[in-house]
């Protein structure tokens, strides 16, 4: 296992370019099997969860090739159904391939997702689509088993207790897209990952209306082909740079980003008395001493993301006054709580509401991550920390984050990675 070592405190400066999202390559990816040809995808970042996919594909008889940041998937060899728990426990974004799996062959073998540490993470959402597309689905020894003769549209709705799902509307859009007739998702998630997906889709022949909305129109087509097509920049990963330059006090430039993909993220931002400077596809932090303090939510697109939720956190420790986040989409998700008190914040717990008294400073201590994102954010924290501070189990970050402390000491910060 390896450890980052950070040397907190420094002043960050200059630029970095964001990666494709992962969040919408993973989907993308899934898709290219339900097409009839080669698919070659630009923009792929090169991250733990990609490399998982791929070596899921490969062992379904995909072939693919992985260079320079471009995917090329050949699904024409696929002979096998089965995502197996080894793959899925690592990443629960396979269960993307269910919807794909079934249009395409008509059969699809997936584990359970189970839990992680960020909540619970039922699937009874993408389960009850698929059932509604006339997939008989059961679950036997820890797999859900899914059977379909032919996918027959019908209307859909999405919704759960917190709100729409992302990756069970990929699943049906997918899913609907080779199906008979037509499919209205109801209360489909509006984020820019699912429009790209739509995007994508669209290119191979689908005809797919509403993305980007939350009622999603799809006309079942016979079959689509294979594409050439570029996967939106990483709205997470700008947000978590923008904030590793507010939280050192540091004026730094992010690139190949969608600003509007980040209003939300943006506006709480300008709440908290922190500027920004915006070009056509890049953001720029202002130095700053001090911001204030906000109360944050978190919801589905276009509200304030949940995978910004811990890196935000870590910013509001060092806020004038008292913060409050409230958690609406993984209301579970505080894992990086205790890590970051560990480092000096004040924050405390109730329910799926942090609230967060701003401190003066933060001291560098030895720290552990516990998920992808609370990594990045005990990294911010200890960018902004005054001494050393240790990241532990740092293979989390690796699952989402590009090149992060090449990226970051590109901006002048001191971190290495080093063998535990
Ligand atoms: C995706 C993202 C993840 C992000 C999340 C919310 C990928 C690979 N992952 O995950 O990074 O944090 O969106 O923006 O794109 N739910 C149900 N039943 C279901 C499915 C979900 O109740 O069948 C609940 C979840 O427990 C959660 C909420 O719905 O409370 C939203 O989850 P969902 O949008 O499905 O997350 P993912 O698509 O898994």
């Amino acid at each position: 296992m390896e450890k980052f070592i950070i040397e907190g405190g420094k002043k960050l400066s200059g630029r970095v370019k964001i990666s494709g999202a992962k969040n919408a390559a993973l989907p993308v990816m899934s898709a290219s099997l339900i097409c009839g040809g080669k698919t070659v995808l630009h923009n792929i970042p090169d991250v733990r969860d990609i490399r998982t996919l791929i070596k899921i594909l490969e062992y379904l008889g995909a072939s693919v090739k992985f260079e320079k940041n471009t995917v090329e998937i050949d699904p024409s060899g696929v002979c096998k159904y089965t995502a197996p728990y080894e793959f899925v426990s690592t990443m629960r974004g396979s269960v993307c391939l269910l919807g794909p799996l079934l249009a395409k062959y008509g059969k699809a073998r997936i584990s359970m997702p189970g839990g992680c540490v960020i909540g619970s993470r039922p699937i009874d959402l993408h389960i009850k689509g698929l059932k509604k597309l006339g997939v008989n689905i059961i679950n036997e020894e820890g797999y859900i088993v899914g059977r379909a003769k032919k996918l027959k549209g019908n209307t859909i709705f999405l919704g759960g207790n917190f709100g729409s799902s992302v990756l069970a509307t990929a699943n049906i859009m997918t899913a609907a897209a080779l199906a008979e007739g037509e499919t209205i998702i109801e209360f489909a998630s509006c984020e820019p990952e699912i429009v790209d997906l739509a995007m994508m889709l669209k290119k191979t022949g689908a005809k797919i209306y509403g993305e980007g909305s939350h009622r999603i129109r799809i006309e079942g087509v016979k079959r689509l082909k294979g594409v050439e097509y570029s996967i939106i920049p990483d709205r997470i990963e700008a947000g978590t740079y923008m904030l590793a330059g507010y939280a050192t006090g540091s004026s730094i430039t992010v690139e190949n980003v969608v600003p509007s993909h980040l209003f939300s993220f943006l506006d709480k931002m300008e709440e908290a008395g922190v500027s920004f400077k915006t070009g056509k596809d890049a953001l720029t932090t202002r130095k700053l001493k001090k911001w204030k303090s906000v109360d944050v939510i978190t919801l589905p697109y276009p509200g304030f993301p949940t995978d910004l939720q811990a890196q935000m956190m870590a910013f509001l420790t060092l806020s004038d006054g008292i913060s409050t986040i409230t958690e609406k989409v993984f209301p579970e998700r505080f894992i990086h709580v205790g890590e970051l008190n560990r480092l000096g914040a004040n924050i405390t717990l109730d329910g799926a509401k942090a609230i967060i008294r701003g401190v003066d400073k933060l001291k560098g201590a030895k720290t552990m991550a516990s998920d992808l994102r609370a990594s990045a954010a005990i990294v911010l924290a200890g960018l902004a920390a005054e001494g050393e501070t240790e990241v532990s189990r740092i293979y989390h970050l690796d699952r989402g984050y590009e090149k992060f402390e090449e990226k970051l000491t590109s901006l002048g910060a001191r971190i290495r990675r080093e063998k535990e």
